[in-house]
């Protein structure tokens, strides 16, 4: 049941610090504060480049794990939904491999992209929150997302457990390969370990972040911004908005702002910036402020420091805890979820079941 929730969703969002949890314990010592992936069908050492490829709220998972694997194993990766990569002829390098995510493990175009993949020979890693599934058994491993069902159409646990699950098997082939030191491994990990704390902190804004959220609901369009890996959390919140709200809304690359969209910025637009403390932010910010200079109205995620540097300039802002900006997209997608959720119980939406929607998109 929903407990004492009125909808799934928000019975599904709160569940995070707990699944999160569970889904750390899967993966990594807390002793030795060192991940452990079972034994895999690659070499990680030797992989020469990973094709990750999903539909929606998943392909938006393995859009950060692209930041993260770039970055912190120094992987190559290539990303596309599996609607486009089933039918692209992309030729697969014999020393890569495929993931798919998936919540299901139904999905009918991630599934065509991974049979496409496996008749070119490609071993293919899965990251599932249901391993007994279509997916499942097609795969050579499963990784297993400890999330639970998801009932809402919505996906909201189910997208921060791959995300935490991805971020263990980042650091994972950052040690196979010799780029990461135990101490750097061990610091990121604490940095995972935290976070359900943290999650839980930002839980507590709840009321305060709803408040927002009934300022956006009046809006007719909305745009998500963020650089770095705040930018597909930027799409997540865009497409959590749009799927419950009905609210039309946009993610971009902040640094794409210039290059047309902010065109549409005036006084009806809220423009909701993600934007923790990173190496990123300055740039991120002086975005903003054009965006305010054309009288756009800003809702603000940062932490304590960045909206230091705002001076009270936004229509809102929301205080999330000061955490490693590795960990920061999972943590900033707390806020999108609840602001997605309150608008659209604002609105009046049949917010677990969404219009035009199925949980599991099994036929194309
Ligand atoms: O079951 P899957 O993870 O393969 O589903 C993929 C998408 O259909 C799914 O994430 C969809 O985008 C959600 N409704 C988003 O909230």
């Amino acid at each position: 049941g929903k407990g004492n929730h009125r909808h799934f969703m928000m019975k599904e969002i709160a569940e995070q610090p707990t699944v999160i949890g569970d889904t750390l314990q899967a993966f990594m010592n807390p002793l030795e504060r060192r991940i452990q992936l079972p034994d895999l069908p690659v070499d990680l050492a030797g992989l020469s480049r990973l094709t990750i490829v999903a539909c929606g709220t998943a392909s938006l998972a393995g859009h950060v794990a692209k930041y993260w694997l770039e970055s912190v194993a120094r992987l190559p990766v290539e990303l596309d939904v599996a609607s486009e990569f089933r039918y692209r002829q992309a030729p697969m390098d014999p020393d890569g491999a495929l993931m798919v995510i998936s919540q299901s493990g139904e999905t009918a175009d991630t599934l065509a992209a991974l049979r496409y993949a496996k008749s070119l020979g490609q071993k293919v890693l899965a990251v599932l929150n249901v391993p007994e599934s279509t997916i499942g058994r097609e795969s050579d491993v499963v990784l297993h997302t400890l999330a639970g069902p998801e009932i809402g159409v919505a996906s909201t646990k189910a997208f921060t457990t791959q995300l935490v699950l991805l971020a263990c098997f980042a650091i994972a082939v950052a040690r196979a390969r010799g780029v990461i030191d135990a101490a750097r491994e061990a610091e990121l990990s604490s940095a995972l370990t935290e976070l359900p704390a943290r999650i839980a902190e930002v839980l507590n804004h709840d009321v305060h972040i709803r408040e927002i959220a009934l300022k956006v609901a009046e809006a007719r369009d909305v745009l998500f911004l963020g650089r770095g890996t705040s930018y597909p959390i930027a799409l997540e919140g865009a497409l959590k908005l749009k799927e419950i709200s009905y609210i039309h809304a946009e993610g971009y690359a902040a640094g794409e702002m210039k290059h047309g969209p902010i065109a549409l910025i005036d006084e009806n637009v809220p423009v909701i910036v993600v934007a923790p403390s990173d190496e990123l932010f300055d740039k991120t910010f002086s975005n903003l402020q054009e965006v305010m200079a054309r009288g756009g109205r800003v809702v603000f995620l940062s932490d304590a420091d960045g909206i230091r540097k705002l001076g009270g300039q936004a229509m809102a802002a929301v205080e999330l805890p000061r955490v490693d900006p590795f960990v920061a997209p999972i943590l900033y997608t707390i806020p999108v979820q609840l602001l997605a959720y309150h608008a659209a119980v604002a609105k009046g939406t049949d917010v677990d079941q969404p219009r035009n929607l199925a949980k599991s998109v099994t036929v194309e």
